[in-house]
């Protein structure tokens, strides 16, 4: 299923925070969506899955869900809102049970998704006993598991150290490559956008609206550090980004 996103403007009483945004996203690609602070990114993947309607535009779902998807549009969110009180088992079980899901169909569906993520071993440990990237990989297996047609992931990794952040993103190429996903990635992190993203808009300061959409033809499992052609796409984002950032930052601290 591949979305697409037809002149989305937006305001919240005076304040505008999205213009004319119009952007596809293409079945099994990842496409990054980066731009400074308060631009609008968490709003437009709002409206991406639903949850609030714009002022203007539309987002229309093009074809059909894949086979067994019980959510079409699911997000992964900092701060992995996980239930405490649930196992790693229990926590992504849950998702299922809320689709009728039970019994032998679970439990495959449970261990194929913890065995993707790595988590196997880990299926009866408590969220307290896990530490910030288990968390966020449990939080993408429940997402997993729903089979969804589009991820939407806001930030997933802001709240991790710059290490577990590395890992992270090795586990998502790794994931993507066995099986491709179609996502939607919010980052503030430039270097996570070229590592990640098959297509990287870049939005404006408030009103948020497209500079520019940069495509990346390279395979995500070829994009090792330090390549020299990934670093100039982040150079030019980074020269977009700037002004946008600075300008954005001073209005913040006027407030
Ligand atoms: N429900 C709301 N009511 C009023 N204003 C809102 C609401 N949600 C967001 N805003 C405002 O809209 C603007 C865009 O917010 P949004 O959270 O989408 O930005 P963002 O790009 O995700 O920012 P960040 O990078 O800090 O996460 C901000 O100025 C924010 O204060
Ligand atoms: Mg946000």
């Amino acid at each position: 299923m591949d979305i697409r996103l037809e002149g989305i403007s937006h305001s919240y009483g005076d304040t505008e925070v999205l213009r004319d945004i119009s952007l596809e996203v293409t079945s099994d690609q990842i496409v990054c969506l980066v731009g400074p602070s308060g631009c609008g990114k968490s709003t437009l993947l709002r409206f991406l899955g639903g949850l609030e309607r714009p002022t203007k535009g539309r987002v229309l779902q093009v074809g059909s869900p894949p086979e067994g998807c019980l959510n079409p549009l699911t997000y992964v969110f900092q701060d992995f809102a996980l239930l405490p009180w649930r196992t790693v088992r229990g926590n992504v079980s849950l998702v299922l049970e809320d689709h009728g899901i039970r019994g032998d169909r679970a439990e495959a569906i449970i261990a194929d998704v913890l065995s993707r993520t790595r988590l196997s071993d880990f299926a009866e440990a408590l969220p307290r006993q896990l530490s910030g990237g288990m968390k966020q990989r449990v939080a993408i297996a429940r997402a997993l598991a729903v089979n969804p047609a589009v991820m939407l992931l806001d930030e997933p990794l802001s709240a991790l150290d710059a290490q577990t952040r590395e890992l992270l993103m090795d586990d998502l190429v790794s994931l993507w490559t066995r099986a491709p996903f179609t996502a939607v990635y919010v980052t503030h992190n430039l270097a996570e956008a070229v590592r990640l993203g098959h297509k990287i808009a870049v939005l404006s300061r408030r009103p948020g609206q497209i500079r520019e959409v940069v495509s990346i033809d390279m395979p995500l499992s070829e994009r090792s550090h330090g390549n020299p052609e990934l670093e100039a796409v982040q150079s030019h984002l980074w020269n977009l980004m700037r002004e946008e950032a600075k300008a954005a930052d001073e209005e913040l601290l006027d407030v």
